[in-house]
């Protein structure tokens, strides 16, 4: 039999399957659907220090092999996704989730990881610097290594649970940006988020999105996605969550031979909302077909 356990950081999962935050609301939603404690873990949706209505609409723009999303960060705020949110997730879900946060500035991030890490139901911190919806805040952080850096030290210094920073590709650098939060004392690293696109209506002459851009993910960014987590893995000493366009449990394994120790499926779970159990029940079959026993040999096994 196969062996699908990874461990982030101490963080043990069943298998690296994550789906990825923003595409897959607070989880329970989920349960609905299928047992969703065959999932690696969950990250919830990015939660900020104040509830958010987020962008305007339209804030989807459809494209070949993805989307364009401009949320804006859509969420209830720090306190009710632990008063509300939460307690609803522990009562389908009984494995530790992973909490993304987002913020304006530093102290917002600070505020919040201090909140999320006095709640034993979460087990890894994922930081937002690389939200590119909104302005003053999230990318802003994630495009300059000594702004990711600050962040990366704030948060550690208020939490005793692993922090990953989550990047943006929208760099020239992100080898840079991933060593500058490993030198601040992050556990770990997540990337991609989007990629910065638009579209244009061709009728009405103007773009598709209220807010005119947004990010975009999906099939089509793999390629970009592997190349980034090859580079961050050469860089770095730390565990990397690779995310970006995973659709298949083939994607799953390339993403690990690149660097990555877990992935997380997003923009395929809007595709398909059985995404994640359909590549998880897929993983043994391809394992078997390349050879590998046991997951954890293969990370960064194609550098
Ligand atoms: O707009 C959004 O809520 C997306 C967030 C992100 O990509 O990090």
């Amino acid at each position: 039999m196969v062996n699908t356990r990874v461990n982030l950081s101490g963080l043990p999962l069943d298998n690296p399957v994550i789906p990825a935050s923003g595409t897959f609301g607070f989880g329970y939603e989920f349960a609905e659907l299928y047992d969703i404690n065959v999932l690696g873990s969950i990250a919830l949706k990015g939660t900020t220090r104040e509830p958010r209505f987020g962008n305007p609409l339209p804030r989807i723009a459809e494209c070949s092999d993805g989307l364009i999303n401009s949320v804006g960060l859509q969420n209830p705020g720090v306190n009710a996704v632990i008063d509300e949110e939460l307690p609803k997730l522990a009562r389908v879900f009984h494995k530790p989730a992973i909490a993304n946060i987002s913020g304006f500035s530093i102290e917002d991030y600070a505020y919040c990881a201090e909140r999320l890490d006095a709640d034993d139901r979460v087990g890894l911190l994922e930081i937002n610097v690389s939200c590119p919806n909104v302005h003053n805040g999230g990318m802003s952080f994630g495009t300059d290594p000594a702004s990711a850096a600050a962040v990366t030290r704030a948060v550690k210094a208020v939490t005793k649970k692993p922090v990953y920073m989550k990047l943006t590709p929208n760099v020239t650098d992100i080898a840079a940006i991933a060593k500058a939060c490993e030198d601040a004392g992050a556990d770990g690293i997540s990337l991609i988020n989007t990629l910065l696109g638009m579209r244009i209506d061709l009728k009405k002459r103007a773009p598709v999105i209220a807010n005119k851009m947004g990010g975009f993910s999906g099939r089509a960014i793999l390629p970009v996605a592997l190349r980034m987590v090859w580079q961050v893995y050469e860089a770095v000493d730390i565990p990397i969550i690779g995310m970006g366009g995973v659709a298949s449990a083939e994607d799953v394994i390339e993403m690990l031979l690149a660097g990555a120790t877990a992935v997380q499926v997003g923009a395929e779970n809007l595709v398909n909302p059985w995404a994640c159990p359909r590549i998880i029940a897929a993983l043994p079959d391809a394992m078997a077909k390349y050879g590998i026993d046991k997951l954890e040999d293969i990370i960064g096994g194609a550098h």
